[in-house]
């Protein structure tokens, strides 16, 4: 009798392990017919439905209230949202512009939204202000801790930078975006980046080439939806 068989999976695949690891030949294992059921483990739609909740629940972590219900209906929001589930490292970054209270940041949360819901292998998307990202930066506890942080921000798999430009001005201001921006082209890492402005020269020359090299604009036309008309 093969004493696996009345065992759940999992248990029999752990004792199959612990003989193996004590050197005792091993059962074989039972044939592991991939289940028919989309409600069952085993099915690929089972496993990928949990991804998805594990990866939605991280979402509305780094969402603010306002953007939870946020869904990306622009169609080449969507598009790049698609790409990135498809092939993160081959997809283009993304560059929001346009005016005050025209969508851009309900937009990009339902982006991010759009790429949890595929249920990724991992879903490790960060999210951060440009002028909290820039303060939080400058507050840190010193030189290491500051770079500590630029490297999180440079290596995240997936990154959000929303505002971008809301703080410019000072040389190390854009010296920092450049750093970031930079590495994640380099690492070929998928930003999101939303911004006020038209035109992005007004970010500082050398950060507003690199972000046209590397990012696919969207310009968000239309008027204020925070003020009545
Ligand atoms: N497609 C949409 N459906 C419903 N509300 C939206 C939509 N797009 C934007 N809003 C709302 O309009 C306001 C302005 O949008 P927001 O994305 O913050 O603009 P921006 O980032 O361009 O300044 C927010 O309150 C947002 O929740
Ligand atoms: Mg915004």
């Amino acid at each position: 009798m093969n004493p696996t068989n009345s065992m759940d999976p999992a248990t029999a695949a752990r004792l199959r392990e612990i003989l193996a690891g004590r050197g005792l030949t091993t059962l074989p294992a039972p044939p592991s017919e991939p289940s028919a059921d989309p409600d069952e483990p085993g099915h690929p739609e089972y496993h990928r439905r949990r991804r998805a909740e594990t990866a939605l629940a991280r979402w509305e972590k780094i969402t603010p209230r306002r953007y939870r219900t946020a869904e990306a209906t622009d169609p080449a929001v969507i598009a790049w949202a698609d790409a990135v589930i498809a092939d993160p490292s081959g997809t283009r970054s993304l560059l929001l512009t346009g005016g005050t209270g025209t969508g851009k940041t309900h937009q990009a949360y339902g982006a991010l939204r759009r790429i949890a819901a595929a249920g990724p292998e991992r879903y490790t998307a960060v999210s951060v202000n440009a002028a909290d990202m820039y303060g939080e930066l400058r507050a840190a506890g010193g030189a290491d801790d500051t770079e500590k942080r630029l490297r999180q921000l440079s290596t995240a798999p997936l990154l959000h930078i929303d505002d971008l430009g809301a703080a410019k001005g000072s040389a190390w201001v854009e010296e920092v975006t450049y750093r970031i921006v930079n590495t994640r082209y380099n690492d070929l890492l998928p930003t999101l980046i939303t911004t006020n402005f038209a035109d992005p020269e007004a970010l500082g020359e050398r950060l507003a080439s690199r972000l046209s090299e590397m990012c696919r604009v969207v310009v968000f036309g239309g008027s204020d939806r925070r003020r009545p008309r």
